[in-house]
């Protein structure tokens, strides 16, 4: 069973690459990532958050409870803005204050290889731009004030030390 990396954990800074096929080894990583995020009860993976710096993710559509797998994902549209609060499973336990586009479409491939465009409203949308910020090495703490670092100093440096 892969392990979450936690906020300390450099594959947490990098970049994701582009996905190239869709082939068995990707399915594998789909498959694990399901997992994970099952079994930690999240609402969203990326990929970088098992290690691994392909540009996939995982969201648990709040409504439905469908799950959505996305490869490649690009935001196509943004409106509106929302402040709320926004956990991370890298960051088990903290919560910052982060604004974000209320309503988010984004476009990709699922996990057959077929063109997908979907739309993202309130908590939905927030999934979908946190996901992406994995992929791009940006990670809440990023969005974070100063007052709120400090806040949160000791249990950041607990996840650091022991990564919980
Ligand atoms: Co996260």
């Amino acid at each position: 069973m892969e392990r979450i990396r936690k906020y300390g954990d450099k594959v947490l800074r990098r970049k994701s690459k582009e996905v190239k096929d869709i082939d068995e080894k990707v399915q594998k990583i789909i498959k694990d990532m399901k997992e994970v995020l099952f079994r930690a009860k999240g609402i969203g993976l990326a990929a970088p958050q098992i290690g691994i710096l392909k540009r996939i993710f995982l969201a648990i559509h709040p409504d439905n409870k469908n799950l959505i797998v996305v490869i490649n994902p690009v935001i196509v549209e943004k409106s509106g803005k929302e402040i709320d609060m926004e956990g991370c499973l890298s960051f088990p336990g903290v919560y910052f204050s982060i604004p974000r586009a209320k309503k988010v479409v984004i476009s990709g491939i699922n996990e057959k290889g077929k063109e997908i465009e979907i739309e993202g409203d309130g908590l939905l949308a927030r999934c979908f731009q946190h996901e992406i910020d994995h992929l791009n090495g940006v990670l809440i703490i990023d969005y974070a004030t100063e007052e709120e670092k400090k806040l949160w100093k000791e249990k950041l440096q607990q996840i650091k030390r022991n990564g919980s």
